[in-house]
């Protein structure tokens, strides 16, 4: 008899928004740099500068979302859902992602070199252009696919097994190490104006006073970036 408390869940919006995020901004920088090999847009010396800072701060952020997936995540779901789960293909994903990560790290690097060279060589910043394309598209299949595996076999073990302590342990993680200028504003491109009002509702007036202090810098950035 009597009737059961529903046990409380995680709130998985968070990371859902995070995960959408990563993959959208990278799909994006993918195509803006594929329209600067094609000519569509001419790149200088100050906007590869600042997409080489855009490029490290997502790379940063990627890598340490999925690291913080290995040492705070795995460990939780290994201790709350045992045999639930078997973690090996998403960390070989997590492995393979590294070395994309690296390459799209020194694609910006190299842009930035041929601009600030003397002669700045259009022709050629355009063949480095499409190889740093190349890269972010390889990195946007690879987040595609491994998030939607994620998303697919972890969620329903995540809202079934792990506790709402846990789950806030694991959200502080991710969140603590990323750079929270570069983050926040983007988690706002890219969140449906409902889950924007849940994490306001979540976070509290912080969330508010915060983006209003950052949105105006990331807006500059992004525009000097992605403009026409
Ligand atoms: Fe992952």
């Amino acid at each position: 008899m009597g009737t059961t408390t529903p046990r409380a869940e995680p709130n998985l919006l968070g990371f859902r928004v995070n995960h959408r995020t990563m993959r959208a901004d990278t799909r994006r920088l993918a195509e803006l740099l594929d329209r600067v090999a094609a000519g569509g847009i001419t790149y200088d010396r100050r906007r590869a500068t600042a997409l080489r800072t855009y490029l490290r701060l997502l790379c940063t952020g990627i890598h340490h979302h999925h690291q913080t997936e290995d040492d705070v995540l795995w460990p939780v779901l290994e201790r709350s859902a045992g045999a639930a789960v078997d973690l090996r293909n998403l960390s070989a994903d997590h492995a393979a992602l590294d070395p994309v990560l690296d390459e799209v790290r020194a694609g910006a690097d190299e842009l930035v070199a041929v601009l600030a060279s003397a002669a700045a060589d259009q022709g050629r910043a355009r063949t480095v252009a499409a190889r740093l394309a190349a890269g972010l598209t390889r990195l946007s299949d690879l987040l595609d696919a491994h998030i939607e595996e994620e998303e697919r076999l972890l969620f329903p073990v995540i809202r079934r097994y792990v506790s709402v302590a846990d789950w806030t342990t694991v959200e502080r993680a991710v969140r603590r190490g990323g750079s929270i200028r570069f983050e926040l504003p983007r988690l706002e491109r890219y969140a449906e104006p409902a889950e924007m009002d849940e994490l306001r509702a979540i976070a509290g007036p912080v969330l508010r006073l915060l983006l209003a202090a950052m949105r105006p810098g990331f807006r500059r950035r992004e525009a000097v970036v992605f403009g026409d």
